[in-house]
C-alpha cells in the first residue's frame, strides 16, 4: 500500500502521461508508415511510367539493358520487365541472369486487386519480402509487357524503423522529463498537505504551538487558514475548559473542607447533648440538682449549635446589602452598649476616640457594620486581661475611604497564625476558644461583610502587647 500522497499523485499523472504519449506515438508511427508507404508506391509507379516511355521509344534492346543496369546501380529500386509469358526481358539487376527469373503473370494479376498495381509481400521468385509496383502495357505491335519496379520491403521499412526508434526515444525522454516535473509539482502541491497533516497530528496530541505557513489564495490556502483558526479556537476552548476545571476543583476542595469543618464543629455539642440527655433518660443521675446541671449543659450546647448555624448562615449568605447613609460614631456607640457590664467586670476601658466624630457619614448596611464592630470588640474583650484598654478610632483615608481601627492591649496573636485568622473555624487556641463558646467564625463573618462593602481588613499584632484590626471602607 502506497501511503504517500506525493507518490500516488506522481504515479497517477505518470501513468496518464505514459498512456497518452504511447497512444499518440503509436498512432503517429502508424500514420507515418502509411504515408511513407504510399509515397514509395507513387515513386515506383512514376519510375515504371518513365521506363514504359523509354521501352516504347524503340531503343535498342542491348542499349536498353545497359541503361537499366546503370539505373539499377544509382537507384534505390530494382526494375524487371517481363513479356506476356512472364519471362524476363530486361532487368536492372545484374546479379540474376534475366532467364533465371520467370514470373507467373496470372499470379501477379491475381495479386493486383482493386486496380492497385502494387503488392507488398513474399515473392517466391526473389525469395524475399518485397514491395513492388506493376505497370502492364502493350506496344503498337500488340506485344504485352509488364514493368515491375521493386525493392526489398526491409529496405523500405528501415526508414520507418528509424522513425519508430526516434519516436520511442523522444517518448522516453519526454516521460523522464515529465516524470521529474510532475514529481516536483506533486511535492509542491502535497507540501502544505503534509504540513497540515503534521499540525493536525500535533493538535491531536494537544500541541497548538505550530501554525500552517501556507497563505496562497487557493483551496489549500483556505484549508490551511481553517486549520489555523481551528487550532487557535481549540486552544482557547481547551484553555478555558481546563481553567474552568481547575476552578471547579478548587471549589470542590473548598466545599469538602467546609463540610468537614462544619461536621467537626457540630460533632462536639451534639455528642455532649446526646451524652447528657441519655444520662438523664437512663436515670444514671437521680438527684434533681445534678439533673439540672446536666440540663444546663444541654441548653448551653443547644445554644452553641444555634450560634454555629446562625454564624454559618451569616458567613455564607449572599443576601444583598441594604446600604443607608450612616453616622459611624452613633452606630459604634450603640454597638458598644451590651459590652458595658463585661468590660466593667474586667476593669477594661472601652474608648471611642475623638477622631470618630469627625468622620463623614458613609453609605453602609448599618446592621452588618454593627456585626463587624461587635465581633471585633467581642474578640478584643475576650483576649484582653484585667485593666486593659480597647480603643476604637477612625480616619479619613484617601481617596473616598474611611478607616476604622479597633485596638486592644491584650494577649496578641503569634505571627504564624495571622495568615489564617480570617479563615472559617480558625482559632488560635482551639480548646480555650471553644470552651469559651467561640466557633472561629467571627472574623470570617467580619471579612465577608467588609469585602461585600468593597473594603478590606488587615491585622497587626504583637504578643503580650495587643492587636490592631484596621478596616478600610469606601464612603459610597
Ligand atoms: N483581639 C484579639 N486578640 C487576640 N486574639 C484574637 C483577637 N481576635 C481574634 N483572636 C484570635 O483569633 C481567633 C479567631 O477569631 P474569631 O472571632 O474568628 O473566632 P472566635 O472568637 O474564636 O469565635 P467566634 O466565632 O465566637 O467569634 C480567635 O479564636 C482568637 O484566638
Ligand atoms: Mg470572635
Amino acid at each position: 500500500m502506497i501511503r504517500s500522497v506525493v507518490t500516488k499523485l506522481w504515479l497517477t499523472i505518470c501513468a496518464l502521461v505514459l498512456g497518452i504519449l504511447l497512444t499518440f506515438s503509436l498512432f503517429l508511427t502508424d500514420r507515418l508508415e502509411k504515408i511513407y508507404f504510399s509515397y514509395q508506391i507513387r515513386l515506383m509507379t512514376d519510375h515504371a511510367e518513365q521506363w514504359k516511355k523509354i521501352i516504347l521509344s524503340n531503343m535498342q534492346p542491348d542499349k536498353l539493358q545497359q541503361e537499366m543496369e546503370f539505373w539499377g546501380k544509382v537507384s534505390h529500386y530494382k526494375l524487371t520487365v517481363f513479356d506476356s509469358n512472364g519471362i524476363v526481358l530486361y532487368s536492372s539487376d545484374t546479379k540474376h541472369s534475366p532467364l533465371e527469373i520467370q514470373i507467373d503473370l496470372k499470379h501477379v494479376k491475381a495479386r493486383l486487386v482493386n486496380g492497385e498495381y502494387y503488392y507488398k509481400g513474399y515473392y517466391p521468385e526473389f525469395h524475399m519480402e518485397m514491395t513492388a509496383a506493376f505497370l502492364p502495357f502493350k506496344d503498337p505491335f500488340n506485344n504485352e509487357y509488364l514493368i515491375m519496379v521493386h525493392a526489398p520491403t526491409d529496405d523500405l521499412m528501415a526508414m520507418i524503423k528509424t522513425v519508430r526508434i526516434t519516436a520511442f526515444g523522444v517518448l522516453f525522454l519526454f516521460l523522464v522529463l515529465s516524470g521529474a516535473l510532475v514529481w516536483y509539482f506533486s511535492r509542491l502541491i502535497a507540501k502544505p498537505l503534509i504540513e497540515i497533516r503534521k499540525i493536525a497530528v500535533g493538535m491531536a496530541k494537544g500541541d497548538f504551538s505550530t501554525q500552517v505557513k501556507y497563505n496562497r489564495n487557493d483551496e489549500l490556502g483556505d484549508l490551511a487558514k481553517t486549520m489555523n483558526t481551528l487550532s487557535i479556537r481549540l486552544n482557547k476552548t481547551l484553555g478555558s475548559l481546563s481553567r474552568a476545571n481547575s476552578d471547579l476543583n478548587a471549589l470542590l476542595q473548598k466545599w469538602k473542607e467546609f463540610v468537614a469543618d462544619v461536621s467537626h464543629e457540630l460533632r462536639t455539642p451534639l455528642f455532649l447533648i446526646q451524652g447528657y440527655s441519655e444520662a438523664i433518660l437512663d436515670n444514671v443521675v437521680k438527684d434533681k440538682k445534678t439533673q439540672n446541671e446536666y440540663l444546663a449543659v444541654i441548653t448551653k450546647e443547644t445554644l452553641r449549635l444555634q450560634k454555629i448555624v446562625n454564624d454559618l448562615l451569616a458567613v455564607e449568605s449572599g443576601l444583598p446589602l441594604q446600604k443607608v447613609e450612616t453616622v459611624l460614631s452613633k452606630l459604634i456607640r450603640e454597638t458598644l452598649v451590651p459590652f458595658e457590664i463585661a468590660a466593667n467586670e474586667k476593669s477594661i476601658a472601652i474608648e471611642m476616640h475623638d477622631s470618630l466624630k469627625s468622620l463623614p457619614p458613609v453609605n453602609v448596611d448599618p446592621a452588618k457594620l454593627d456585626e463587624v464592630i461587635y465581633n471585633l470588640v467581642d474578640n478584643a474583650l475576650r483576649h484582653t486581661p484585667q485593666k486593659g484598654k480597647i480603643t476604637i478610632a477612625g480616619a479619613v483615608d484617601n481617596p473616598g475611604k474611611v478607616k476604622l481601627i479597633v485596638r486592644d492591649t491584650g494577649t496578641g496573636i503569634p505571627p504564624e497564625h495571622l495568615p489564617y485568622l480570617f479563615d472559617r473555624f480558625y482559632r488560635v487556641d482551639k480548646s480555650r476558644s471553644r470552651s469559651e463558646g467561640g466557633t472561629g467564625l467571627g472574623l470570617a463573618i467580619v471579612k465577608k461583610i467588609v469585602e461585600q462593602h468593597g473594603g478590606d481588613i488587615t491585622v497587626q499584632s504583637q504578643l503580650n502587647k495587643g492587636t490592631v484590626f484596621t478596616i478600610s471602607l469606601p464612603m459610597k
